[in-house]
């Protein structure tokens, strides 16, 4: 750990507790990170591990995706108690443990929190079930009766996260159909009722439980969905801003309000970073005033192609957008729901649509990892925090031949199987060339959960941190620079034309440094002064080749 580090630790100054400005944030899903006990699943015992691993990388917070008991019906985003640690993973006393050892290493612990649903074997949903209509158990949830003669027909038409439809009818003790339940994503997941005072409470106790056990911050998962219309309208035609009945609600703003008050009454506050997805960037902004979130994930970068004036416009309408609120960017290239970058930038059509996901879709995977190491220097170098999703630091692509009877995600079944689902960006981790599992587990456990393909050592840690031109080394050095460079740590950002420079050129300077990312299909040459810092390619006679990036400062 440097001085630096171990000071923005400790130090109480306002730039210290800030640190989530410029925060390079490393996304762990623990089912497939490391597997400690030779389940084939990923465990905290894994993630204590590897611990060296993600300091050397350079990361300063990690964000655990659910770790709580669930019954796994998506991926732990079905949570039946936030209070304990799934088995599979170990338990509390080992989640302390590896947040206070992380802590001992300059890094920071965020983890997720779940408001729009809980799992159907959540305790309040059991009771709810178990009380009947008209009970305050069913209260806590959005339970109706259905429309038409016996109540057959859903309360509303409304599609799910996950297509298809958003209700499932109960059965009453006699065997008779009941009333419907609404759930947003998959039926395992009964959707909250956000009026209800217990939902506040029980969600504001649920934050301090983990900020009380060193937590630093929390995701939010899913966080414009939770509130509903009470009055459960059809959504309309053409809504305008507020008027959706389960997107973007305006009485959203308060239960964050809530939560960042609870965040703020921490000796070191902590942070609250929402998954938002919203087009209009205005209603995006407006979750990041002062008294509500620090950060929120920015996926307009993410979704676009590979196309500089795409992400040129992403870049600018994202700056804009958080200005007036005087919230940090943030800067996404994947997560646990994204086809891998490598995959995704060697396609044809490089955007990412979940509604486009499709079997064999073809890829030039060399490609795809040029245009990723160039973005992961672009996005290095952009204002604000970073997010680097597990296995992207070793450039693994999506696998995309998983066996049918291996896909376990329910975005796959709830498709009729026409998406291939989330699975393929969550392969377990290769740690090792060699071995069972290439080290993800001991050698002689259990298959690991998802299998892995064949070849999937050459990707491994161990393989990359020997090898100084591996996206692994590209890593460390961009995020060793983004530390100990000045202008990447606090400047702002400037357009920088270069001479000769296509508007397939993406370039900016913080302070002295310059990011230049070269989207057009010749070389260009860098100016005469750079002083190179690093380049995600070779440069051929001083040009910077196609679909790379390089930094460099600027010497006059
Ligand atoms: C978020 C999560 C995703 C999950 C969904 C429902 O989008 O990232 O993995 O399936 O919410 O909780």
């Amino acid at each position: 750990m440097t001085e630096e580090r171990s000071g923005a630790l400790t130090s109480t100054s306002p730039a210290a507790d800030e640190w989530w400005r410029n925060a390079v944030i490393y996304q762990v899903y623990p089912r497939s990170f490391a597997d400690g006990d030779g389940d084939g699943t990923g465990d905290l015992a894994g993630v204590r591990r590897h611990l060296p691993y993600l300091r050397d990388l350079g990361v300063d917070a990690v964000w655990f995706t659910p770790w709580y008991l669930s019954p796994l019906a998506d991926g732990g985003y079905d949570v039946q108690d936030y209070r304990t640690i799934d088995p599979a993973f170990g338990t509390l006393e080992e989640a302390e443990a590896l947040i206070a050892e992380a802590r001992d290493l300059g890094i920071r612990t965020i983890v997720d929190v779940v408001p729009n649903h809980v799992s159907a074997e959540h305790e309040w949903f059991r009771a709810a079930l178990a009380a009947g209509p008209g009970s305050p158990e069913r209260e806590r949830f959005w339970f109706r009766d259905g429309k038409g003669p016996g109540g057959d027909e859903m309360p509303t038409r409304w599609e799910s996260s996950f297509q298809g439809t958003t209700w499932t009818r109960t059965t009453d003790p006699d065997g008779t159909p009941g009333q419907w339940y609404l759930h947003l994503f998959t039926p395992e997941q009964p959707d909250l009722n956000w009026s209800s005072p217990d939902v506040r409470r029980e969600h504001e106790d649920v934050l301090r439980f983990w900020f009380d056990r060193g937590a630093a911050g929390i995701r939010i998962d899913s966080a414009a969905l939770p509130v509903k219309d009470p009055a459960l309208p059809e959504v309309p035609e053409g809504f305008g801003p507020g008027e959706h009945p389960h997107l973007d609600r305006d009485e959203l703003h308060d239960v964050y309000r809530g939560w960042r008050a609870v965040a703020d009454s921490y000796a070191e506050p902590r942070v609250l970073v929402g998954e938002i997805w919203l087009p209009d960037v205005q209603r995006f902004a407006m979750y990041l005033r002062p008294d509500e979130m620090h950060t929120a994930f920015n996926f307009d970068l993410m979704t676009r192609p590979w196309d500089a004036k795409e992400l040129r416009a992403a870049i600018s309408a994202t700056l804009a957008a958080h200005a007036p609120v005087g919230a940090p960017a943030t800067w996404v290239l994947s997560n646990h729901d994204i086809t891998r970058p490598v995959t995704r930038y060697g396609r044809e059509d490089s955007s990412f649509d979940f509604a486009a996901k499709r079997f064999g879709t073809p890829t030039d995977l060399a490609l795809g990892e040029r245009r990723a190491r160039a973005a992961a220097l672009l996005t290095a170098a952009l204002p604000g925090s970073l997010y680097v999703y597990q296995g992207d630091e070793l450039g693994l692509p999506e696998v995309e031949d998983l066996p049918r009877d291996a896909i376990q995600d329910p975005m796959h079944f709830r498709s009729g199987g026409v998406d291939p689902g989330r699975d393929g960006c969550r392969v377990p981790l290769p740690w090792t060339v060699g071995g069972d599992s290439h080290g993800f587990s001991p050698d002689g456990a259990a298959p690991p959960w998802l299998p892995q393909p064949e070849g999937w050592g050459r990707w491994s840690a161990e393989a990359e941190a020997a090898d100084p031109a591996s996206m692994l080394s590209l890593y460390r050095a961009a995020l060793a620079l983004r530390r100990s460079e000045p202008g990447l740590r606090s400047a702002d950002l400037s357009w920088v034309e270069l001479p000769g420079a296509s508007e397939d050129v993406i370039a900016f300077s913080r302070g002295d440094v310059v990011s230049v990312t070269n989207l057009g299909a010749g070389p260009l040459p860098l100016p005469d002064d750079a002083d190179l810092l690093l380049a995600s390619a070779e440069l051929d006679d001083g040009a910077l080749p196609s679909d790379a990036s390089a930094w460099y400062r600027t010497t006059t």
